[in-house]
């Protein structure tokens, strides 16, 4: 493979702009960050672990600082949109758009806390009171909630016109629990990783760690590598060498007979790309940890050695080395979707935007 394959998966990740299926107004500008860094940088610390209240004063600033973000709103009656604003080592900051029936689902938001406060329209918030019962507010302009990290909730558009609002967290979101509301109480249905904004558009700068082990890297030349190792084109012919990798239409047919899909794209790219139905979410980062029939973490009814697993990645690089390493821990039938979720969308096989967030 050459490099400007590779360069290209990168950049499908890091800039959305340049994807198929783009929601207009995605990304936010190096000048719009800014603007919002500086509305930040007044209401919170820039690391450690904020307070709902600081959180509150966040959502709160933001909704009110229209200016920053009101011409990027979209609102889509099909897909409930959302578009990360900000990320530091605190927090993340979300913008959201709801339309008529559009719903979050029961969550949690993995360890964090939130807030959110709503700048259009409003919202309807069901949640779990410390009690275990369930209660209901409904939010309009100017209004906000915070919550610490046990907090529970389905949030849903609340009637008449279309709704926004900002949504914080922190520290920021690295997973969500789904939660299924039964006679019994909520009870967690799926955990969700969530890799949220990433790279150019959330932070950087000079003193970063980002930064200096770049221009460290910089200093660096390909004499300094040890004799012998292999360059990511060499690894990746090697890795395909032992697999019988599947087009979308084999993938399909595999499928039917009862292998599973395994999608390793990040959340951000699954937003902008959207998901196969049916297909089985697990973040690259736990990827061994969850299908190792040895592991403490796996997934019992997926880590088996007779199981087919089809690794899917945006363009079918990232996946082959993956299914490779799968391949390794013996399971032996692992292989990956030749051209990624791309290449299946192509195919014109069945695709839905992906899972929601708020
Ligand atoms: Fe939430």
């Amino acid at each position: 493979m050459s490099q400007s394959a590779v360069s290209q998966e990168h950049a499908s990740a890091q800039d959305p702009e340049s994807s198929a299926g783009l929601k207009p107004g995605w990304g936010v500008s190096p000048e719009r960050q800014q603007a919002i860094q500086a509305t930040l940088a007044d209401l919170a610390p820039h690391s450690g672990r904020l307070t709902p209240g600081q959180l509150r004063s966040i959502t709160t600033e933001l909704a009110k600082r229209r200016e920053l973000w009101s011409d990027l709103v979209v609102h889509d009656p099909d897909v409930r949109w959302y578009l990360p604003l900000h990320r530091s080592n605190s927090c993340d900051v979300w913008l959201l758009a709801w339309e008529r029936g559009q719903d979050t689902d029961w969550h949690d938001h993995g360890g964090s806390s939130g807030s959110f406060a709503v700048a259009d329209g409003s919202l309807l918030e069901q949640y779990r009171a410390p009690a275990g019962r369930l209660s209901h507010r409904r939010l309009v302009p100017g209004q906000a909630v915070a919550f610490g990290p046990g907090h529970v909730h389905d949030v849903a558009h609340g009637g008449q016109g279309s709704a926004t609002s900002i949504h914080a967290y922190s520290p920021p979101l690295t997973a969500m629990t789904y939660y299924t509301s039964t006679d019994y109480g909520l009870i967690a249905r799926q955990t969700v990783a969530i890799d949220g904004p990433e790279g150019g558009r959330g932070r950087g700068g000079a003193d970063t760690a980002l930064a200096m082990a770049s221009a460290s890297a910089a200093r660096l030349t390909s004499d300094a590598l040890p004799d012998g190792a292999p360059g990511i084109d060499e690894l990746l012919a090697e890795a395909r060498g032992g697999l019988r990798r599947l087009r979308p239409e084999a993938a399909l047919a595999a499928l039917t007979d009862g292998a599973i899909l395994v999608d390793i794209r990040p959340l951000e790219q699954r937003i902008v790309e959207g998901e196969v139905p049916g297909a089985i979410i697990i973040g690259r980062n736990v990827l061994e940890w969850r299908l190792d029939p040895r592991s403490e973490a796996r997934i019992p009814a997926l880590a088996r050695s007779d199981m087919q697993i089809i690794v899917m990645c945006s363009q079918g690089y990232a996946s082959t080395l993956a299914a490779a390493s799968l391949r390794r821990i013996g399971l032996a039938e692992a292989t990956d979707l030749d051209g990624g979720f791309q290449a299946w969308r192509a195919a014109g096989l069945p695709t839905r935007p992906a899972q929601s967030l708020g």
